[in-house]
């Protein structure tokens, strides 16, 4: 297990289109592995390969803290619904701003096994797909805010992903 450096807004890297994973090689596992921790670590509910600086299309995602969700080539095969609110991402620290994404989700992706598998999500977890998928296209939050982006306040907590 490894924590990695995050990468910030303003690198090049966090701007690239990913490339889809063709196999799973134990590099790959220990990148996965070491996604998640460094997600823990910074207390966020997703992360991307890219902020981690690997243009691999690997996404994790936990929006309660005990639920992890790997995700190898993802992608959005049906959303419905809207939900408008607060964003926040670990490669832009600091800031917060609305956004606005749809409700509900069903991603298509791989497992670590690379089994092909669908899943569901609504509300944060859909917007944590969403958010984490962008990145993959290089795709950052802040070109979505409505008003202005924010500066957090320690007291108001904002999930970062
Ligand atoms: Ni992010």
């Amino acid at each position: 297990m490894a924590i990695r450096n995050i990468r910030e807004i303003g690198e090049e890297v966090l701007t690239k289109k990913c490339k889809a994973v063709v196999e799973m090689t134990p590099r790959i596992k220990e990148l996965i592995e070491d996604m998640l921790d460094t997600m823990y670590e910074a207390n966020g509910v997703g992360l991307a390969a890219p902020q981690v600086g690997i243009l691999k299309r690997i996404v994790v995602i936990d929006v309660n803290g005990d639920d992890p969700h790997i995700f190898i080539n993802p992608r959005i095969v049906e959303s419905s619904g809207e939900q408008f609110g607060p964003e926040a991402c670990l490669s832009v620290p600091g800031k917060s701003g609305q956004v606005r994404r749809p409700n509900y989700v069903k991603v298509a992706a791989l497992d670590v096994n690379m089994t092909e598998f669908e899943l569901e999500a609504t509300e944060l977890f859909a917007r944590a797909v969403c958010h984490e998928l962008d990145h993959l296209d290089g795709k950052l939050y802040v070109d979505k805010v409505e008003g202005e982006l924010q500066d957090t306040s320690c007291e108001e907590e904002t999930e970062e992903q």
